[in-house]
């Protein structure tokens, strides 16, 4: 059974995502903590109503200590609008993952977050969007993509509906992602993520 630890800062429906995919055994693994850079965050509750441990907690040193102490296998960026310092990246090398909603590289670095994003996109008129799980180095949404899936992007659309759309996808894609790992199915092979364990 693969420890999990995710990381969030808000409403944490990615989070929800992962809770439901291993309650009911679609993931091999579970999420042994939930931790929050933000008090008010939505997740810590969801967390909480899972009957996970829910813990609000802002300085990195500690945040490392707390996952060293539960053992973890895989940390999760669900939404978590904080860098992490090399030395965090560091020390869980090749263990971390994120979700980003857009189809990288476009539309991710610094300043890439929340609305941003999809503002972004349809100001350069881009027909497709979507989103991407990828592994956590140094460079902001820079590692090695896991995986990508990709929505319309229509006249009509402002920075909301494209939002809600790339949501929609997100949610499968970061349980698509996170069963991979607990399956052992992810190698990183220089700059690309191979998905069937070889
Ligand atoms: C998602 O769009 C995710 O890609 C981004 O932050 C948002 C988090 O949403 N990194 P939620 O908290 O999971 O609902």
């Amino acid at each position: 059974m693969v420890n999990i630890a995710v990381l969030v800062s808000g409403s944490g429906s990615n989070l929800q995502a992962v809770i439901d995919a291993c309650e009911n055994g679609h993931i091999n693994g579970r999420i042994k903590i939930v931790i929050s850079n933000r008090e008010e965050a939505y997740g810590l509750q969801r967390a909480k109503d899972a009957s996970i441990n829910a813990v609000f907690e802002k300085d990195e040193k500690r945040v490392i200590d707390i996952i060293e102490g539960e053992d973890i296998d895989l940390v999760v960026l669900a939404g978590y609008l904080k860098i992490l310092s090399p030395d965090f990246i560091k020390r869980f090398e090749n263990k971390i993952i994120n979700i980003h909603p857009s189809l990288i590289p476009s539309f991710c670095g610094k300043g890439y977050y929340g609305k941003i994003v999809h503002q972004k996109a349809i100001e350069y008129g881009v027909k497709l969007s979507g989103a991407t799980v990828h592994f956590v180095n140094e460079e902001p949404d820079g590692g090695p993509i896991i995986l990508q899936r990709a929505v319309p992007v229509y006249d009509e659309d402002n920075a909301d509906s494209l939002q809600k759309r790339v949501l929609e996808i997100e949610h499968e894609l970061i349980v698509d992602a996170v069963k991979l790992y607990c399956d052992g199915k992810l190698k990183i092979v220089g700059r690309r993520v191979h998905t069937n364990g070889k």
